[in-house]
Parts: C-alpha cells; structure tokens; sequence
C-alpha cells in the first residue's frame, strides 16, 4: 500500500514520463562498472566518495549506492551495470529505489539508453487485480522521442503478464475473447468469432472435441484489420484456459500452474496489439482457438479418432497434448489463406523446457533465412529464442496404426519436436511458418521479470516483422 493513496492515483503513477529539458528537481542515474569507477568517483565530492568506500561500492552489476549533497536530500544515484545487458541495467531500480522522478545522467557507460528504461519499466510491473499495488514505482524521465514507442512494448508485455497472471475462474474462453474483442474496438478491427456447436458447422472439429467437456464452451476467435492489398500476416495462439491434462488427468503439481496454458494466445493478441499499434504494412489475422480441457463424461478419450478441419485423421493417444489439436485446426484455416508468414505462440510442451529451461523459447521454422532473421532480432533486442529443429525423421514417432497419425507418441524424447512436426503437417509447404513454444512464466522474482506471467519471444518477434513490414 502507498501511503494512504486512492487505488486510482496509484495507477496513474507511471514508471516512465516524459524528460524536458528544463526540468530540475530530478535525481541523475550515473551508470558505471569497474572499468569507469575511478573516473566516475572523480565526479563526486569528498564527502560522497567516502559514502561510496563505506558502503563498499565496488560497481558490480546490480549494485548502487544513494549519494546525498550537504543538505542531506539524494543528489545522485550510482548504479554498477553490464553495459552488454541494458535492458537488465536498471530492471531492479524502479522496485527498490525511494519513489520520486530520476533520469540518466549524461556521464554513464550505457549506450543503449532505451534499453535500459524500458527494463526500468518491465521492473515497475505489479499485478492489482486482487491486491492494491505493494508500492509506487520510482519515475525515470526519459527523452520525449523515446516514449511511445516503449510505452507500446510495456503495455505489450503487461498485457500478457496481466492475462497469463488471471486465474481461469476470471479468464475463461469467453472472457480471453473479450480480450481480443476490447483490441479489436480500439484498432477498429474485424471480429468474428465461432462458439460450440458452430465450430462443427464451419469445420473446426478439432477445437470442438477438446473443448466439448467443459462447461465454458470452446471457440475461435478471429480478427482482421488493415488494407486487403497488403501481405497477409497470421498470428495464431494456444488459448488453453486450463490444462487438467482431460481424461490423462495431470498430477497435482503438473496442474497447479495451468491457467498459464493460454500464455500463447496473449502472446499472439499482444503481438497484433503492437502490429496495429506500429500500423505495420499487412493485412493482419489474429486467430485465438480457445477452450478448457476439461473431465467429464463428454471428454475425448485416449484411442478416440477425431477428423481434424484439414481432413486428417488424428489418433488420440493422449489427451493432455490438447494444444495442438486446438492449433492444428487453427493453422489449417490459417494456410487456407495462402499467408505471406504465418506465426503461432504456444506453451505446447513440457519438454521444450527440458531442452531450453524456462527463460528460452524454442523457436521453429520451415525456412533456415526466416529463422536467422528472428534469431538476430531475439539477440538485439534482448529477447532471446533458441532454434530446434523440424527433424523429418522424427515423425515417423507419430506414426498411428489406424490413422494418419497420433497426437503424440509414445517415446517422450524429442517431445517439443514432436509437438512442432504435428502442427507441422496442417501448414501448407509453401507458406513460411513460425512457431514458438514458450513457457510464458517466471517461476521466481528477478530483476525486471516478476514471479508469474510473462512475455517470452514477444518483442524478438516484433522487432523482426517491424523489419519484414515497415511503412
Ligand atoms: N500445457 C502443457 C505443456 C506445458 C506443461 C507447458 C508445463 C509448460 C509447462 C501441454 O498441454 C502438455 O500437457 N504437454 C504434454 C505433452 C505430452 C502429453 C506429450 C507434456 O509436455 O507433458
Ligand atoms: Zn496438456
Ligand atoms: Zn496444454
């Protein structure tokens, strides 16, 4: 709680504002490392190296020191950073520092300077759907031309961390759909939409059968916008709401955190919110198959065969790999299209994190140019993706006796590859294709990635189609 503050002037309070080049009163951020410490003590007073030699600064990253003047009011704060990882530089700032407007000093070693405001900001995130902010964040006034286009990536990322944080009680399909139909309003685009039984008369039989046994019924959601001329761009999401694993029921641990299962879906929503947003040169799809799979008598039921959207027939083996059945009709709708590139977000499999812990997304792609160019977008902009392979060998691990192929094999190995070959099959050879399968969640509090919901691969995704779509 901040001192006594109404909750609607705790919002307004805002990590970043606006610098202006009169402004006094705020506190400067110098930014060093042990390299630049001597040259940065010589700017100090007598009194204030003291200060820094008691309190053992030594300029490490992540370590900083409040310097004070005569009066006793803070007059600077040194900050030691990684000059190679901005966007870490001043993440832990905004939480820690004591509430008041600060900007970066012109002396520092940071060159990458909107970087480092925008972990400021990522780091000021607190979820207050059900509790009041724990604090106000600490402000960094940072310069005019830099604001919105960080204000888009903040808005982007909390977003995400905002739905994935929502428990399914208050985020079931309906309500992600009332998600995607809020950007719709605001970017004027085209809604349309598919619920229960009207997924089987348009054919998405798939959505269908892993949705048909909760009570909140399964759709797909679908949102157009921009010029019909332009290349046409599909993003698709994961929209499980939660993952009981369905009849192949989880354990207790394995499901305490599947409300994240439709981590995918905000990726994708917050990736088109940031399309419209930046005005990118294509004609825009957003496709959100949304459901939860849930236990009932209605379930599917392991050696069930369901005939997907594309006419393949699916064998089910087991029914906690949900996520690419929903996909797998979402993806075909998407090829029918003949897409320029086509981009899905999933937390698909627990195996991806085998291979690449929580922090690395694994990144797929039908086309070695395409993924070299996501990857080197990952690396500029701090939103790191790792690359597996679409291993032709391993399909023959989705091989059913009966049907075209099974959900997921028996062999575990390969698990997220697997994953990535199934989903593979419904999109047509000639239409470029992403796929990330992401975990969307920080397991614990670090600088600038709170515990809970988070965006993995949404920015490095970004920045690459702002490169591909640019006015
Ligand atoms: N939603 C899970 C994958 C998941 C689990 C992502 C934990 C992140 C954290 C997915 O639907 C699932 O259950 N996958 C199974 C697939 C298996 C049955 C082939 C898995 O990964 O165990
Ligand atoms: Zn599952
Ligand atoms: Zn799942």
């Amino acid at each position: 709680m901040i001192g006594g503050l109404p909750p609607y002037l705790q919002r307004a309070m805002s990590a970043l504002i606006e610098r202006h080049a009169g402004d006094r009163h705020t506190v400067a951020i110098e930014t060093t490392d042990p390299a630049h410490l001597a040259a940065t003590r010589r700017r100090l007073s007598a009194a204030q190296r003291r200060c820094l030699a008691e309190v053992g600064f030594g300029a490490a990253a992540g370590a900083f020191a409040l310097l004070h003047a005569a009066n006793g009011e803070l007059a600077r704060v040194l900050v030691g950073v990684d000059a190679q990882e901005p966007l870490g530089a001043l993440a832990a700032l905004s939480s820690t520092l004591p509430t008041g407007i600060y900007h970066l000093a012109d002396e520092g070693v940071l060159t990458d300077r909107r970087a480092a405001a925008l972990g400021w900001a990522l780091g000021a995130y607190q979820f207050t759907r059900y509790r009041a902010a724990q604090r106000a964040p600490a402000t960094l006034a940072v310069p005019p031309a830099d604001l919105a286009p960080l204000h888009m990536l903040i808005d982007a990322t909390a977003l995400v961390r905002d739905l994935v944080n929502t428990p399914t009680e208050d985020l079931g399909p309906e309500q992600l759909a009332a998600a995607v139909k809020r950007a719709a309003k605001t970017h004027r685009a085209k809604l349309r939409e598919w619920v229960g039984d009207a997924l089987l008369d348009a054919n998405f039989p798939t959505i269908h059968a892993v949705g048909r046994a909760s009570h909140r019924a399964p759709r797909l959601v679908e949102l157009t916008w921009g010029k019909a001329s332009d290349p046409k761009l599909v993003l698709v999401g994961k929209g499980v709401c939660f993952d009981t694993g369905g009849l192949n029921l989880k354990t207790g641990d394995g499901m305490r955190w599947m409300k994240k299962d439709m981590g995918g879906a905000a990726h994708a929503l917050a990736l088109a919110q940031l399309v419209m947003q930046a005005k990118l040169r294509v004609r825009l799809t957003l496709l959100i198959p949304t459901v939860e799979n849930s236990v009932a008598g209605s379930a599917i039921r392991p050696g069930d065969v369901v005939t997907t959207r594309a006419g393949l027939q699916v064998e089910i083996d087991n029914t906690d790999a949900e996520g690419r059945l929903i996909l797998c009709d979402a993806l075909a709708y998407a090829s029918e299209q003949q897409p320029d590139l086509i981009v899905d977000f999933a937390t698909l499999t627990g195996a991806a994190r085998v291979a690449l812990g929580a922090d690395l997304p694994a990144l797929f792609a039908n086309r070695d140019a395409l993924a070299e160019r996501v990857l080197a977008a990952g690396r500029a902009v701090g939103d790191p993706l790792w690359r597996l392979p679409l291993w032709r060998p391993y399909r023959q691990l989705l091989d059913s006796y009966l049907a075209d192929f099974v959900n997921c094999g028996a062999s575990r190995q390969a698990g997220a590859i697997t994953a990535a070959l199934y989903l593979e099959r419904f999109v047509a050879a000639s239409t470029p294709w992403l796929h990330l399968d992401t975990y969307a969640w920080n397991d614990a509090d670090r600088p600038g990635r709170p515990r809970g919901g988070e965006a993995m691969g949404l920015r490095a995704v970004f920045a690459f189609l702002q490169e591909r779509y640019a006015r």
